[in-house]
């Protein structure tokens, strides 16, 4: 095997999403950076966040940071740090800014402000009824955001490795060296020597049948952090989204209700106003993909399936507009100006004019509250006392910095993004400027080049897609949107089984170099059995109900026993031991959820 090339940066980020860049950008004003990216960058998942980006910039109505933050609280079921809240919605307020004076094409009102509207659980404290928080781009916001971000990257002299996989951190001890990584193009491993690494590699949606996410989207970096002593934090809290294309799952933005879209059932009925009577359709998500679920299973799917109606047609299609005295602002030209995407979606994938008839929508896996567990300056942290690996970061969807706690709020991925990746970014070129350069070890890529090798080369009888599908159709049924223990226990063993076929059964046929995604496909496969054994062990621990994690057995919510984070580490046996650390309390009390 050729030997390693080494690149040698002061800092190394792992993903050129909105974390990665963001943390980039800042990074690069004081230290030599490289992003290391699976993807071409602007082909990263942010570019699929549609509807908004959370801050309280009140260009439409009243707003607070501080409102914001309770609906954030409110919304996580208590379990996000408040301090950790606190940063997120104070410093929306001035990167969005930023972001426009990047040059960010976000939709204007008339007075030239930026637009926002309406999304779940975003609330004027005082009277409980939606305030429009969510600054916008059409329905492309997050694609937008991507494009700026990677343009004033390019401006700034940031080095990318494009399609580049990481595949391992190197770590001596408690001090971290840079990290190994495959070359797709030509297969040949290179290390890159840095004194800080952050992770901003995205979530793990494909660990479930339907799924909001793309196929990349594997949870690389989680993984490897928890195969280098790292534990993962809140892993059993997955959120599903209420409206993602019927099978497909590809998302159908919150905006859409936002706008004055309504939720239908078989009967013709607007559902959401028997579980949240007040807000109805703009619950938050766990709430609405619940009542879904639960329509759904009453035999009020649509035509018999597990399927309902998201009816943005115009008042003059149907009736439910004029209901409540509620504003509504869609019409056909509305729908083609601020949902162009959307619209485009269901015509190409279902024939549907959304316009014209409503969309068939069921809940779809979206995103990951738990993740590698940081400070609010990004420090990856080893243990319940919070101790910090220095010169390790991670932002981002990977990350559990514990601002969504049990839910997050929608808009708040790409805040929580942009705020906590500009945040580390600047915490690293700080932490680079003092920090030494440590010698590489002599071996620091032998066992990931041994461990591809052996995939390589591995010739048992089942295919990585066979294993695949069986961990998530396990996970759809057994670690889902509804939750049993017996469930829960026997997703832990079958995947403990999963994991075994996949170390001892499988087979890779492509046995080349070039490009070779059977083999990367194979390697990401077991990245994914973890993170959902993970889940799987974390859930059937916890012995309540709270924001994303609703069981049938233990269905209240426990804050006597439970309001409390999961750690969870990989043992050197392969064994998952589970810890817990407090929840940073503040001035908003755990209070009973209304609806
Ligand atoms: O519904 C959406 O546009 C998704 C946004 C989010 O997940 O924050």
């Amino acid at each position: 095997m050729a030997k390693p090339k080494v690149h040698t940066f002061d800092a190394v980020i792992v993903g050129a999403g909105g974390a990665g860049l963001m943390a980039a950008l800042y990074a690069s004003k004081g230290a030599n950076v490289a992003v290391i990216s699976k993807l071409y960058p602007t082909r990263s998942h942010t570019g699929a966040a549609q509807g908004g980006i959370g801050a309280s910039l009140g260009n439409v109505n009243e707003d607070h940071w501080n409102w914001h933050a309770y609906d954030t609280v409110k919304g996580s079921d208590y379990l996000a740090d408040q301090d950790a809240v606190d940063v997120l919605c104070k410093d929306a307020v001035e990167v969005v800014i930023e972001l426009e004076h990047m040059g960010l094409p976000f939709d204007r009102l008339d007075n030239g402000r930026i637009s926002q509207r309406r999304f779940g659980g975003h609330t004027d404290n005082n009277t409980n009824k939606p305030v429009e928080r969510a600054c916008h781009a059409a329905d492309r916001t997050g694609h937008m955001i991507l494009q700026t971000l990677y343009q004033q990257c390019l401006k700034n002299s940031v080095n990318f490795f494009d399609e580049y996989q990481v595949v391992d951190i190197i770590r001596v001890g408690d001090t971290i060296r840079g990290v190994v990584a495959v070359n797709v193009a030509d297969g040949e491993f290179h290390i890159f020597h840095s004194k800080g690494v952050m992770f901003a590699s995205g979530g793990w949606g494909r660990c479930w049948q339907v799924t909001s996410n793309a196929h990349s989207l594997t949870g690389d970096g989680a993984a490897i952090c928890l195969r280098n002593g790292i534990p993962l934090q809140d892993m059993e809290f997955f959120q599903f989204h209420p409206t993602g294309i019927f099978k497909l799952g590809i998302l159908i933005t919150e905006g859409v209700r936002g706008e004055g879209g309504v939720l239908i059932n078989s009967e013709g009925e607007r559902f959401m106003k028997r579980y949240a009577p007040t807000i109805k359709d703009l619950a938050s998500r766990d709430v609405v993909s619940r009542a879904i679920f639960l329509e759904v299973k009453a035999g009020r799917g649509i035509n018999g399936k597990n399927y309902v109606h998201l009816d943005v047609t115009p008042p003059t299609v149907n009736h439910y507009y004029e209901e409540d005295g509620e504003d509504r602002r869609i019409d056909e030209a509305y729908v083609q100006a601020k949902l162009p995407d959307i619209a485009d979606f269901t015509r190409t994938y279902l024939g549907v004019d959304p316009v014209k008839e409503p969309m068939p929508v069921q809940p779809t896996a979206h995103y990951a509250m738990g993740g590698i567990p940081t400070d609010v300056d990004g420090r990856v942290l080893l243990d319940a006392l919070k101790t910090p690996l220095p010169g390790l970061y991670a932002a981002g969807e990977t990350a559990c910095v514990s601002v969504h706690g049990a839910n997050r709020l929608g808009t708040n991925s790409l805040t929580d993004l942009v705020v906590f990746g500009r945040r580390s970014g600047k915490h690293m070129a700080e932490y680079v400027k003092s920090a030494e350069l440590l010698p590489l070890p002599d071996d620091a890529a032998d066992q990931a080049m041994a461990d591809f090798e052996m995939l390589r080369k591995s010739n048992g009888s089942t295919k990585p897609y066979q294993l695949r599908e069986a961990m998530q159709e396990l996970m759809t049924e057994k670690v889902g949107v509804f939750r049993v223990q017996e469930n829960m226990d026997e997703a832990v063993d079958e995947l403990r089984d999963l994991i075994q076929r996949w170390e001892t059964d499988l087979i890779v046929e492509d046995k080349g170099k070039i490009f070779n995604t059977d083999l990367l496909e194979a390697w990401e496969l077991r990245n994914l059995l973890y993170l959902a054994r993970v889940t799987a062990r974390s859930a059937a621990e916890r012995k309540e109900s709270r924001g994303g994690h609703a069981r049938d057995d233990f269905k209240e919510r426990n804050d006597t026993d439970w309001l409390k984070h999961t750690l969870c580490y990989l043992q050197d046996d392969d064994e998952l031991e589970l810890d817990y650390k407090p929840v940073t309390l503040g001035r908003f009390e755990p209070k009973a959820r209304v609806y």
